[in-house]
């Protein structure tokens, strides 16, 4: 392995989010409009381009992948790219293989994802109520993520739903979620709707939810526990001691967890977004392409890309771009 990457900001970076497509069969409210343009499909890079540089992360200290999108699964032959990062899992040099999904393929990929080496999945589900699911992903079908669930737990793997709070819309179903959650052992990670994209009508700042009344809705039912433990990732956990179950918090806005930052972002296209809330990219592409029997420029780019990684996000609902609110959507950096 050669030396660490360390950030302006001696944060140690370990752990890499890869988009690998920016569509999604589903066009959640708060994510995307209603009329998306995605990239034309030969403007991605190839799974073989992102093995060589997920690998090459992976020789500089990353121990965390995460494969996102826009909808990680609907992109053709993904599978590939899974089993082709086995081989990290095997080596140790990689800790943890993982994904964030909308579930609606998990009925199919479920096992495949388990033999690759995945053990644990994150799934976007915001609403127990049919009708609701149907609205907020404008054509999602619950029954078939329900489905996804069910495949995913029986493959082995550890489940855990991440909930967009939005005011008004799931905020009378905390206690249902909550229980359902418990019911399936299923860890639950609730998450505040951060002002990225044009998405059209919607208005984000009247759906906004704060965790911290979150929080106080919890306190009011349960004796409510700060954990210290952190799964890597920007989550702070608490435990419900009546029922024993784990709650994520994640809080851009309402509390900033910059400060212990561990991760960078690569989109589809090969550019490496250092912030999810910040313009400041590198393109990766260029020396990826030029450059196919020598990893030293490619490890130079990473470098150099590092050393721009900002302190922090800069969301505001109260300013307009840039930095307030970001004019990319969340499908392009996967989140
Ligand atoms: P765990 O490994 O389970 O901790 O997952 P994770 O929270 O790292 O990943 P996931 O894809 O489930 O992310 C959940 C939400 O957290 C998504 O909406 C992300 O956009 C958001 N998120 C992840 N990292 C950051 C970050 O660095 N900054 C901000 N603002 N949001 C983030
Ligand atoms: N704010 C917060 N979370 C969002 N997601 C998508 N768009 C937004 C947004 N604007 C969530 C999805 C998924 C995760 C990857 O990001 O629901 O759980
Ligand atoms: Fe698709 Fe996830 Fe965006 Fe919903 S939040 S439209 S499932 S990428």
């Amino acid at each position: 392995m050669t030396a660490p990457l360390i950030d302006p900001f001696a944060r140690a970076i370990t752990y890499l989010r890869v988009s690998v497509t920016d569509r999604c069969d589903f066009r959640c409210v708060y994510c995307m409009s209603e009329n998306m343009t995605f990239l034309p499909k030969k403007e991605l890079l190839t799974l073989e381009e992102l093995d060589r540089l997920c690998s090459t992360f992976v020789g500089m200290g990353v121990e965390k992948l995460r494969i996102t999108g826009g909808e990680p699964l609907v992109r053709r032959d993904i599978m590939t790219f899974f089993r082709g990062m086995t081989r990290h899992l095997d080596s140790g040099a990689l800790k943890e293989l993982t994904l964030t999904t909308n579930g609606s393929q998990l009925e199919k990929y479920a096992q495949d994802l388990f033999d690759a080496g995945v053990r644990r999945v994150n799934i976007s589900l915001d609403t127990l109520d049919e009708q609701k699911f149907a609205a907020v992903t404008r054509w999602g079908r619950l029954p078939q993520v329900m489905r996804g669930i069910d495949a995913a737990q029986k493959a082995g793997l550890r489940v855990k739903i991440n909930a967009v709070a939005l005011k008004g819309f799931n905020e009378p179903e905390l206690p249902e979620i909550t229980r359902w959650c418990a019911s399936r052992d299923i860890d639950l990670t609730w998450i505040e709707v951060m002002p990225m994209g044009d998405i059209g009508n919607e208005d984000r700042l009247d759906q906004y939810w704060s965790l911290k009344d979150v929080r106080r809705e919890y306190e009011n039912h349960y004796t409510v526990t700060d954990l210290a433990e952190r799964s890597g990732g920007p989550a702070r956990y608490v435990r419900l001691e009546e029922t024993g179950q784990k709650i994520g918090f994640i809080t851009p806005l309402s509390h900033n967890f910059c400060e212990s930052c561990n991760r960078v972002r690569l989109t589809c296209t090969g550019e490496l977004y250092m912030c999810l809330g910040q313009e400041d990219m590198a393109d990766l592409r260029a020396p990826l392409r030029d450059h196919p029997d020598s990893e030293a420029p490619l490890e130079e780019a990473i470098r150099a890309a590092i050393n721009l990684k900002p302190k922090g996000h800069d969301f505001d609902y109260s300013r307009q771009t840039p930095g307030g609110q970001m004019s990319r959507h969340m499908s392009h950096t996967g989140g």
